[in-house]
C-alpha cells in the first residue's frame, strides 16, 4: 500500500524531471536518459533487472532486450558478454539505447520495434514491460507504463515470443504494481527465477514455462 503511493509521488516526479536529459549511475555505469525516456534507476526495476541478468545469460549467446528504454538492460547483457538487440517502439528510446552504447562503446544493436516485428529468434528475451492496468495514450510515460485494460501488452508479448522463436522468455515485475496478480495471469505459465526487495519493493523475474 505505502510503496504504492510512493510509487504514484515518484511516477509525478519522473513527469516533471523528463523534460530534459540527464546522466544517473547505475552498477554497471553511468546511463543517459533522454527527454521523455524512463529512467531506470528512480524506477528501480531496470537499473536491478540489469544487474540481475548479468548473472543469466552466458558469453555468445543471442539476448533481446525488449522495450529497452535507455539501454539499460541490454548494456548489462553485452558486458557479461551476450549479443545483444535492443527493441523499443518508441524512435526516442531506441535513439537513448544508441547513445548510450556509444558512450560505453559497447557494440549493440538497437532496432525500432512493435514487439517482434523487427526482431527474433534469439536465446533469451527479457522485457521489463509495462505492468499498470489501464490504457496510458496521451500520457508522457503512457506506453511505458501501462499495459492495457487486461494487460494485453503482456498477453502479446508472450504469444508473439513464442511465434518468434525465442528460447527463454522472461518477464520482470514489481509486487508493487496495481494488480500484480493480474499481470502476472496474463503472462501465463511461468515459475519465478529471482525476486528481491530493493528501496522497500519486491522485485521479481519470471520464466515463462
Ligand atoms: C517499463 S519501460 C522499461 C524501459 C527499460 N527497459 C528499463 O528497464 O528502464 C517499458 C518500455 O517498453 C516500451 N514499449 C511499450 N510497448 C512496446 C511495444 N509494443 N514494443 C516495443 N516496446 C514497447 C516503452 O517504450 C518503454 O521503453
Amino acid at each position: 500500500m505505502l510503496s504504492r503511493l510512493r510509487n504514484r509521488v515518484a511516477a509525478r516526479h519522473l513527469l516533471w524531471k523528463s523534460r530534459r536529459a540527464y546522466v544517473v549511475e547505475t552498477r554497471t555505469g553511468p546511463l543517459l536518459v533522454l527527454p521523455g525516456v524512463l529512467d531506470p534507476v528512480a524506477t528501480k526495476v531496470g537499473a536491478w533487472l540489469g544487474e540481475t541478468m548479468r548473472g543469466v545469460v552466458k558469453p555468445g549467446e543471442h539476448w533481446l532486450d525488449m522495450g529497452c528504454g535507455t539501454g539499460v538492460v541490454g548494456l548489462a547483457m553485452a558486458g557479461a558478454g551476450a549479443r545483444v538487440t535492443c527493441a523499443d517502439i518508441d524512435p526516442n528510446c531506441v535513439a537513448n539505447a544508441r547513445a548510450n552504447a556509444a558512450l560505453r562503446r559497447v557494440d549493440l544493436d538497437a532496432r525500432l520495434s512493435d514487439l517482434f516485428g523487427a526482431v527474433g529468434p534469439a536465446h533469451g528475451v527479457v522485457y521489463n514491460a509495462p505492468f499498470w492496468p489501464g490504457e496510458g495514450a496521451g500520457e508522457p510515460f503512457g506506453r511505458a507504463m501501462y499495459a492495457g485494460k487486461a494487460f494485453e501488452a503482456i498477453r502479446r508479448y508472450r504469444e508473439e515470443a513464442a511465434a518468434a522463436g525465442v528460447g527463454r522468455v522472461l518477464l520482470a515485475l514489481s509486487e508493487a504494481g496495481r494488480d500484480h496478480a493480474g499481470a502476472r495471469a496474463a503472462f501465463g505459465a511461468s515459475r519465478l527465477t529471482h525476486r528481491e526487495r530493493v528501496g522497500g519493493e519486491w522485485l521479481v523475474i519470471l520464466e515463462a514455462e
